[in-house]
């Protein structure tokens, strides 16, 4: 069997490395029958930061193929993809093409692949936001309408297919991925130093944190929030006048997040901001560390929910909705929804910080660490019915 799986941002990385540990491992112990195995990276993030250091981080093989395509607009990134993309599955002419996630290398690889009569697995399938100004969640339901079989993360997201018509033999619930990987780094995270990290990515400014210090963790780059200043100025207002005074702010800031911020002019105020320590995007096991001794994580990422919920961390999700509500404070998880009212974040902030102890940390059913082995399983055992 030959089997393509796609990467294209960050977020991906993290979903491939436990799949290609799992091939390795079948093949190990399956001298006959050995899975053929290539990776492809769009190359939708390109920097070191953003991406290589990912796979050395992760231990992933360097990607067999790379498509470059880089930065864009939507429309720009998923046709360059396209286009490369089928040429790539004329030559390799694999069985599976395996597809993680919701970004737009995630849209464009199923839509080429089915086009091509191969079959397309949805690793993280059914997760529902029910907001289509998020470009995520439009990759995400044209992937899972294209997908053979649909590999879900939760129950709810199984049922989430099912209501959509995707007939119950396509889909089989594996749990979530993402937590395959943290326990695989778990170890070696919590063997890093804080401020160790924090000097070798500080971007500006002088490290005043003591290693005993309690820290808030941000992280912030979608479009809903970074794009209109109207909505991003009174969040930095916000995060120096009434974070940073009660305790140190890391924040590690994605590309676009320093694009928009330098556009706006916020960027030098948050420089000058005292108790702010701004960093260049940091690999997985740093950030898992930091995520394990934050006291607070403020973030608009769908997988850091995820991973605080694990971990018990609390977390204020900067968004409106969530496709992923397993990670809730109201089932069990550690999240509260927060959008980007000041008003809203400041409360919950406040709350959270005169609360004694960390929230409880809580594991989903199947969030066990072993859920590429359910994935592969699931495709050597997929019958057309
Ligand atoms: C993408 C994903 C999003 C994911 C996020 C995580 C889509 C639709 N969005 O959003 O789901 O949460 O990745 O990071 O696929 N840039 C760099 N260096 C890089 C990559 C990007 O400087 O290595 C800059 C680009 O120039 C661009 C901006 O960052 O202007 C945004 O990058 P892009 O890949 O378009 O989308 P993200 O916002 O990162």
């Amino acid at each position: 069997m030959k089997i393509l799986s796609v990467v294209g941002a960050r977020p991906n990385f993290m979903k491939i490395a436990p799949f290609s540990h799992a091939i390795d491992k079948h093949n190990q112990e399956n001298k006959d029958g050995k899975i053929k195995h290539i990776l492809l990276h769009t190359g939708q993030h390109y920097d070191d930061t953003m991406s290589n250091s990912f796979f050395h981080d992760l231990n992933i093989p360097e990607p067999d193929i790379n498509l470059g395509v880089g930065s864009g607009t939507h429309a720009e990134q998923v046709g360059n993809t396209m286009i490369a993309f089928e040429k790539v599955l004329h030559s390799e002419k694999p069985d599976w093409v395996i597809v993680v996630g919701d970004v737009n290398a995630t849209l464009a690889c199923s839509v080429t692949a089915k086009k091509e009569h191969i079959k397309v697995c949805h690793v993280e399938a059914g997760l529902r936001s029910r907001d289509l100004t998020m470009p995520e969640e439009i990759n995400r339901m044209v992937t899972d309408r294209l997908s053979d079989l649909l590999l879900t993360p939760d129950k709810l997201s199984s049922y989430n297919l099912i209501a959509e018509g995707v007939p119950e033999n396509q889909i089989v619930f594996v749990g979530n991925i993402m937590m395959d990987t943290l326990e695989a780094n778990r170890e070696k995270a919590g063997q890093l130093d804080i401020l160790s990290i924090l000097k070798e990515s500080l971007m500006v400014g002088e490290l005043l944190i003591k290693p005993s210090d309690y820290f808030a963790l941000m992280t912030m780059h979608r479009p809903s929030n970074v794009d209109d200043h109207k909505i991003i100025g009174p969040i930095i207002d916000f995060l120096i006048n009434k974070v940073s005074t009660r305790l140190p702010l890391v924040w590690p800031v994605h590309p676009r997040t320093v694009k928009q911020l330098k556009k706006f002019y916020f960027w030098n105020r948050l420089v000058k901001a005292k108790n702010i320590y701004l960093l260049n995007p940091i690999v997985y096991q740093q950030m898992l560390k930091l995520n394990m001794k934050a006291r607070v994580m403020l973030t608009d990422s769908g997988g850091i929910q995820e991973e605080c919920c694990v971990l018990g961390t609390p977390c204020l999700t900067l968004r409106w909705n969530t496709e992923r509500p397993v990670t809730l404070k109201e089932n069990g998880g550690a999240s509260i929804l927060v959008g980007n009212d000041v008003k809203k974040i400041e409360m919950e902030f406040n709350n959270i910080l005169s609360e004694n102890s960390n929230s409880l940390s809580y594991r989903p059913n199947l969030w066990d660490g072993k859920t590429a082995e359910r994935c592969l399983s699931a495709i050597l055992n997929f019958q057309v019915k």
